[in-house]
């Protein structure tokens, strides 16, 4: 039994990438970890070469990636969310597994996973990556989501910044309640003088978010992990 886990995220062990390893490690099985931003896989060209031969003619680090999806049992694909979509990386390769889509659906029958962490989006996130394997013929076992580390608490300007990017998360942007207020409660605090787009104040309280922390985010890597051993077992 093989499973592998691939992640979009750009940042060097990053949420992202301790879920999928999380997940993998639940599974008990033999894994394998990849890194989309340390290869080289690009988007589709849709030139539909592909069609006879469920390969891809582009000559890039999907040609070997897509033969480790093929030995796998299961993949677990995990996303940040970047302007409240997948990451370029995780794109490019879900559109590249278009190649192994026609007429024998190469993929089909696969156990999958999914991971997006994020600040106010993931959700719908996780919820695409899983359409997309699913319309690969491939089995959801879970999509699973966590909050992340806002670029503001990192970017090295901080509270000094007159922008804010929790204002670009508010009701008066979003005509939605984000609910980024009541995630974040203990992480920053807006202060009375803050004011969407003209003036951001806050105050950061801690620096980092990491799931790590979290117990019961790693615990929900860990139970889809379980999941897809005993589905692989019982398959
Ligand atoms: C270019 C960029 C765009 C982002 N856009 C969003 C966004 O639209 N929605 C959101 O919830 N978070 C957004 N974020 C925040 C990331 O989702 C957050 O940093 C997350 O923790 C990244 O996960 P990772 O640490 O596992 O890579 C953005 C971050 C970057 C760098």
């Amino acid at each position: 039994m093989k499973v592998i886990g691939i992640s979009g995220s750009p940042t060097k062990d990053s949420n992202t990438d301790t879920l999928i390893k999380e997940i993998l490690d639940g599974t008990g099985a033999e894994t394998e970890f990849f890194k989309l931003p340390d290869l080289k896989v690009g988007p589709c060209i849709a030139c539909m070469k592909c069609v006879y031969t469920n390969e891809c003619i582009i000559d890039d680090d999907f040609k070997w990636l897509s033969k480790k999806v093929l030995e796998a049992d299961a993949i677990v694909v995990g996303s940040p969310t970047f302007y409240g979509a997948a990451s370029a990386f995780t794109k490019a390769f879900i559109e590249r597994l278009f190649s192994m889509r026609h007429i024998k659906c190469i993929t089909s029958g696969k156990l999958a996973a999914t991971v997006a962490v994020g600040v106010a989006s993931e959700s719908m996130v996780s919820e695409w990556i899983g359409n997309a394997l699913r319309a690969g013929g491939m089995d959801i076992v879970g999509n699973m989501t966590a909050k992340g580390t806002p670029g503001c608490f990192v970017c090295g300007v901080g509270e000094s910044c007159h922008y804010a990017i929790w204002n670009a998360y508010s009701k008066e942007l979003t005509g939605m309640d984000l609910g980024v207020e009541a995630a974040y409660e203990g992480y920053f605090e807006l202060l009375p003088d803050n004011k969407p787009y003209q003036h951001g104040s806050a105050k950061i309280l801690k620096e980092y978010r990491s799931v790590k922390d979290e117990p019961d985010v790693m615990a929900e890597a860990e139970r889809i992990g379980k999941m897809i051993r005993e589905k692989m077992e019982s398959e």
